[in-house]
């Protein structure tokens, strides 16, 4: 019988993510000969983008969403909610529309969901999952398989929900909840993955759902559940939150602008910190906060960054980031500071590599379950390239004067490779990294825009 081809839906066909035992993407970076100057953007943000897509797939009509991240992360989430019945089409670049299934509308799915490298997805979705009355199984690739689930699964279990994990890590079948409970919960870990897991697990259950958090993290899913028409309150509590979500709301289709992911912007500007001369202009970054611990320690650092054109775009403050080339000096960031700039240590551990006098990181004992161990990951990152760094216990400690001429080993870590590129462009001697691809999970892009930057060679290029 001959093979039938069925069509393919473009978004999900270009852009799945890499196969394992596909060639890694090798890459060196060198000093640019020229200072890098411009006015960028970003691509969208990363969490809100997961957080976008999954809340118009359980809103009743269709959300237009622009300036989506096109990161494979993020089309992870596109092509799970699709497979739970959302109808899910990219118009254009950034540009998605999403009709949903209101919420407790979705259906089993035909297949196993694979989030590939996302932990936010994963950690998401379950809770999206535990509330509907269907069977489902969840996987992801090596890196995800090795984080732990069992910090959404536990809680979740109260709702009614079963489910059935290697260890506590994925793959993971979940048998969901017929008649959900609603959950009442204090996140021991500050962590908005669990937060917003259980929120949206309490979607569809009736009565009142309840999260304390010890610390409080972003208030992307908070704010979007608003924007959807759900009915949320926050109280503080110490250093925390209490959170409570009002059940079974009807959602609203709810169009949309994902703002620029401070996150990512996070490389560009210690890139032009770093090279000397250096002018950049990154417009339309989502400055929520409680994300923007980076900047405010970079501040601190010395860092000639300025915040123009403030505004206030779906809920999220937003602005554009005027960076210029700065001397930095060693600090001591707080422990309580973690959770708004908990993606962004390893960039930071590279601004103070590139600083005068020691730089005191705290409390990260949570960088420990990221993509990689990012604790021990950036610390080897650092030391790979004539570093002196130390790990005591939960801190990360810097000293000032760095040479270069590593070679780093990424372990499936967007976030690494980018801050080893970083580097080189500031050390006497290139870095290299292992492998490049990841990047792609959060940044595309992130390579040429860069180069771009820079007048001559372009800085960053294969071995
Ligand atoms: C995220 C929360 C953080 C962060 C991750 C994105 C989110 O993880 O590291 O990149 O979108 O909620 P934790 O919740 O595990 O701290």
């Amino acid at each position: 019988m001959p093979l039938t081809r069925l069509p393919v839906k473009q978004p999900f066909a270009v852009l799945s993510a890499r196969m394992p035992d596909s060639a890694p993407r090798p890459l060196v970076s060198r000093r640019p000969g020229a200072p890098l100057a411009g006015a960028i953007r970003v691509p969208g943000d990363k969490s809100i983008s997961h957080r976008a897509l999954m809340l118009a797939s359980l809103a009743l009509g269709e959300t237009a969403i622009s300036g989506l991240l096109e990161g494979e992360d993020v089309l992870r989430t596109a092509e799970a909610m699709r497979a739970l019945g959302a109808e899910v089409v990219r118009d254009g670049p950034g540009v998605w529309r999403v009709a949903g299934r209101g919420v407790g509308g979705l259906v089993e799915p035909a297949d196993v969901l694979d989030m590939g490298n996302s932990g936010t997805a994963a950690r998401l979705l379950a809770g999206i999952l535990a509330s509907h009355p269907f069977f489902s199984v969840m996987t992801g690739d090596a890196s995800l398989r090795r984080r732990p689930m069992g910090r959404v699964i536990e809680p979740l279990r109260a709702c009614g929900a079963r489910f059935v994990s290697r260890a506590g890590r994925l793959p993971v079948a979940i048998d969901g909840a017929r008649d959900a409970l609603p959950l009442d919960y204090r996140v021991p870990v500050p962590s908005a993955q669990v937060k917003s897991a259980l929120l949206l697990c309490g979607l569809n259950a009736p009565g009142l759902t309840r999260v304390e958090e010890v610390q409080a993290t972003r208030d992307h899913s908070e704010n979007l559940l608003r924007h959807f028409g759900a009915e949320v309150t926050v109280g503080r509590w110490g250093a925390g939150r209490i959170i409570t979500l009002a059940g079974q709301p009807e959602l609203r289709a709810a169009d949309l602008t994902v703002p620029g992911d401070p996150s990512s912007a996070a490389f560009l500007v210690v890139a032009a910190l770093l090279v000397p001369g250096s002018r950049l202009r990154i417009e339309g970054v989502g400055l929520n906060p409680l994300r923007t611990g980076l900047f405010t320690t970079l501040r601190e650092m010395g860092a000639k960054l300025a915040v123009k054109n403030e505004r206030v775009e779906g809920g999220e403050p937003v602005g554009d980031l005027c960076v210029a080339h700065s001397a930095l000096r060693g600090v001591e960031v707080p422990p309580e500071r973690a959770p708004s700039m908990i993606d962004e240590y390893p960039i930071l551990a590279v601004a103070a590599a590139c600083a005068e006098g020691t730089t005191r990181m705290a409390g990260l004992r949570e960088l420990r379950v990221k993509e990689s161990d990012r604790l021990g990951a950036t610390a080897a990152l650092l030391s790979a390239n004539g570093a002196e760094v130390e790990v005591a216990g939960d801190d990360l400690i810097v000293r000032g004067g760095v040479a270069g001429g590593g070679l780093v080993a990424t372990g499936m870590d967007h976030r690494l490779a980018m801050s080893a590129l970083v580097l080189g462009l500031a050390t006497a001697a290139p870095v290299g990294v292992d492998d490049g691809a990841f990047i792609d999970t959060s940044f595309p892009g992130f390579v040429e825009l860069l180069n771009g930057l820079a007048e001559g060679p372009a800085p960053i290029a294969a071995p």
